[in-house]
């Protein structure tokens, strides 16, 4: 059979500031899961959240972008929303961008990752014999969160010894989206290994450029999928952060899930934070956690899941994260977050002025520019020299 595994992600409330969504909207939204699965709209779905976000992760064999699925996820996040505005939670319907968004919901605010592939999970299938997946989902984080992580993952056997084994040694091809590229989206196709300089000069850039997808050279089966869009890009102003999702395949013709955790040990510095406009660690944490740490330090939860051959989830999940290896990881990045914190604004603490994600902080730069003026009269000076040079 043809499936589809989509995760689709929003911040429509949450308790007490930008923290967690309350339990009366998980629970509508697992209702409306549990709903949709008794009218065969979806094969089997997961509702989860990481910090304010909640995500569901549904199968089903309607293909990427399908209307029918993304409407339900959007009805299903209006329900959540009028649940918070109920109960007078911050941020009610944050995410939710456009007014009534007809098909698609990509670009209306909603993070969304999709994955189609054709599944036969038998003994005899050389390709997936079994189908294993993780889903990632990130808080306070800007888009190009997993830039570095999927990179390490996909293209560095440091990271990834799997990478050479037969199965992948041609490597893995890189979609990156350029995100400043509003109309409609901008890719350009990079191949691991060859191409590794070119890869890591866009994504470097994790504010611009992001990951879109991932594909087996060899196989040309789709490794992952990733949400890259950017907020403010669509509402043309600060409403949030963008929290970036993503869908990971695992095993036989791809990455294991151990190597393609491992990047996630480094909690690399990223944009997003307090305000969207800070630099901090990515810190790994289990699924279902609340936001409460200084300045908004940004968050990451993996969930490993496992498919029959109905495109079924397995009836447990596991909590990647939630596990005391990832304890150090923990201390570690709260001592990275201190040590940045120690600077306050200064420097490589606070996003450039084009990234501050919050508007208001351009706002004042730009209320301050017009009040300056120029000293010793040098403009003058410089005009009257050219004008005597005409
Ligand atoms: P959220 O988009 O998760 O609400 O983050 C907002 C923010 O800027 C935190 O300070
Ligand atoms: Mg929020
Ligand atoms: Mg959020």
């Amino acid at each position: 059979m043809r499936i589809t595994l989509s995760i689709l992600k929003a911040d429509v409330g949450s308790i007490g500031g930008h923290t967690k969504p309350s339990e009366g909207m998980m629970e509508a939204t697992r209702r409306a899961v549990a709903d949709a699965i008794d009218k065969k709209l979806l094969i089997d779905g997961y509702v989860a959240h990481t910090g304010d976000d909640i995500a569901m992760i549904v199968s089903h064999t309607r293909g990427a972008d399908n209307d029918d699925i993304h409407q339900f996820a959007w009805q299903t996040f209006l329900g959540a929303t009028a649940i918070a505005q109920k109960g007078g939670l911050y941020g009610a319907g944050q995410d939710l961008l456009v007014d009534a968004p007809s098909g698609n919901i990509r670009g209306a605010g909603p993070a969304v990752a999709e994955l189609e592939f054709d599944h036969d999970p038998v003994k005899t299938n050389p390709v997936r014999p079994a189908e294993s997946f993780m889903v990632f989902a990130a808080d306070k984080c800007g888009p190009g969160a997993y830039n570095l992580p999927l990179f390490l993952g996909f293209a560095d056997p440091m990271y990834c010894g799997g990478l050479m084994l037969p199965q992948m040694i041609q490597g893995f091809r890189f979609n990156i989206i350029d995100m400043d590229h509003t109309e409609g989206d901008s890719i350009i196709e990079l191949n691991a290994p060859e191409d590794v300089y070119k890869i890591a000069m866009l994504l470097r850039d994790n504010e611009r450029f992001g990951i879109d997808s991932i594909y087996s050279r060899r196989y040309g089966e789709q490794a992952a999928a990733v949400s890259a869009q950017r907020l403010h890009s669509i509402a043309g102003t600060y409403t949030g952060k963008d929290d970036p999702v993503a869908l990971v395949r695992n095993q036989r013709i791809f990455p294991a899930p151990e190597e393609l955790v491992s990047p996630f040990t480094k909690a690399h510095y990223i944009g997003g934070d307090a305000r969207g406009s800070h630099v901090m660690p990515l810190m790994p944490v289990p699924i279902n956690t609340p936001v409460t740490g200084i300045y908004c330090l940004p968050l990451v939860s993996c969930v490993g899941f496992s498919l029959d051959a109905d495109g079924c989830f397995s009836n447990e999940v596991v909590d990647i994260f939630d596990n005391p290896a990832w304890d150090y990881v923990r201390i570690r990045a709260q001592e990275k977050a201190l040590a940045m914190r120690d600077q306050g604004w200064s420097g490589a603490a606070m996003l450039p002025y084009n990234e501050l994600e919050y508007s208001g902080f351009r706002d004042t730069v730009e209320g301050l520019l017009s009040q300056f003026s120029v000293r010793n009269g040098h403009e003058a000076a410089t005009m009257s020299a050219t004008s005597s040079s005409q």
